[in-house]
């Protein structure tokens, strides 16, 4: 997926820098992906630590956690699933149809008409199937990840959900094929949470802490809007030309607010090791969050260029320079 402040391309730098602090043998220890976004971080540490906590404010961000991360353990017939759930009849009564695609008449075309009601027909064949109890949690949250990654991937958007495009793109056009989104086996178990980072910090303790909040006014809750109502697949009146629910609005995305946000996380933080993933061009400055940290701990820097996000083309243009760098902060409490 390709996601706002994704780490996929700067996961294994992450993890080599956390074991320069932390030592190379993590597997006494616990790792908290508190902002987990994609789950990228957490999976990258999934098989090396005793536990992983993952966490997200998004309800989509928890689907795809709770399977990347919390499913552990081989699914039987899982694929069959997938087999069965790609040849059903399509519907065109189900909600994504009705109000995000063109053949309805809802004006929005965030999907072609027929995979909108390919999302239908999956999305509440897998409620069925949970709330007739024939899949368990681990299968639901399996198949649901596997929609979400799979529906992403022919969405007619120029990347982020904040806008449709006129004309269905290539990548568009092509058929929804639901593909699973395969977990990473271990023995060990996971926890996965849907909060806000600030009220989950005082509930938990670990060794190893990972923050990578947002760093600007971009608001995921509005940018992923589709995500979370594939997800949460519950009727609601769409607003305006961009069809947007009711979403969550992050601190972590108030210039106002940030720095007290930031420091209380900081202050309730029950872990020895702390890293802060954030860039240059954040709402708080390199100085700001090191006379935050510090104020706790022993504090260290490193720091990586690195190619900035593009959400299309007119973006890029805009941007004077495409190359950015990537702070990694490290607090040892
Ligand atoms: C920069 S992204 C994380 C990217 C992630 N590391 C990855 O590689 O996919 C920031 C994430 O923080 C989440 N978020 C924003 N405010 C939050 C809050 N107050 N509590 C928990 N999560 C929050 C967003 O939903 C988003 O997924």
């Amino acid at each position: 997926m390709n996601y706002i402040g994704s780490k996929s391309k700067l996961s294994h730098w992450i993890k080599d820098e956390i074991k320069n602090i932390v030592g190379n043998d993590l597997s006494d220890k616990v790792f908290c992906d508190i902002f987990a976004g994609t789950g990228i971080i957490g999976r990258t540490f999934k098989s090396e630590v005793k536990r992983v906590i993952s966490n997200d404010l998004e309800y989509y961000s928890f689907v795809l956690n709770r399977n990347y991360i919390g499913n552990h353990k081989d699914i039987r017939d899982k694929e069959s699933y997938i087999e069965e759930l790609n040849s059903l009849p399509l519907i065109d009564n189900g909600f994504i149809y009705q109000n995000y695609c063109k053949g309805s008449g809802s004006s929005r075309q965030y999907f072609s008409d027929n995979n909108g009601k390919k999302i239908d027909t999956i999305r509440r064949k897998i409620n069925e199937l949970y709330y007739h109890k024939k899949i368990d949690d681990d299968l639901y949250y399996f198949l649901l990840g596997s929609l979400l990654e799979s529906a992403d991937k022919v969405a007619n958007t120029a990347s982020v959900y904040g806008a449709f495009l006129k004309h269905i793109k290539k990548s568009a056009s092509k058929d929804l094929i639901l593909k699973s989104a395969n977990f990473s086996e271990n023995s060990n178990s996971h926890q996965v949470f849907n909060e806000d980072s600030n009220q989950l910090i005082k509930k938990i303790e670990g060794d190893i802490l990972y923050l990578d909040p947002p760093y600007n006014q971009r608001q995921y809750g509005s940018n992923y809007h589709i995500l979370n109502s594939i997800s949460k697949y519950e009727p609601f009146t769409p607003k305006g030309i961009t069809g947007l629910p009711d979403y969550n609005r992050s601190n972590y995305c108030k210039k106002r607010v940030v720095k007290i946000e930031f420091e209380k996380l900081i202050d309730n933080a029950n872990f020895k090791y702390i890293f802060l993933s954030y860039n240059n061009e954040g709402l708080m400055s390199e100085c700001e969050i090191k006379n935050i940290i510090k104020k706790y701990g022993r504090y260290s820097l490193v720091k990586k260029e690195y190619q900035r996000f593009k959400s299309d083309k007119t973006d890029a243009r805009n941007h004077k320079a495409d190359k950015t760098y990537e702070y990694l902060h490290i607090l040892q409490k």
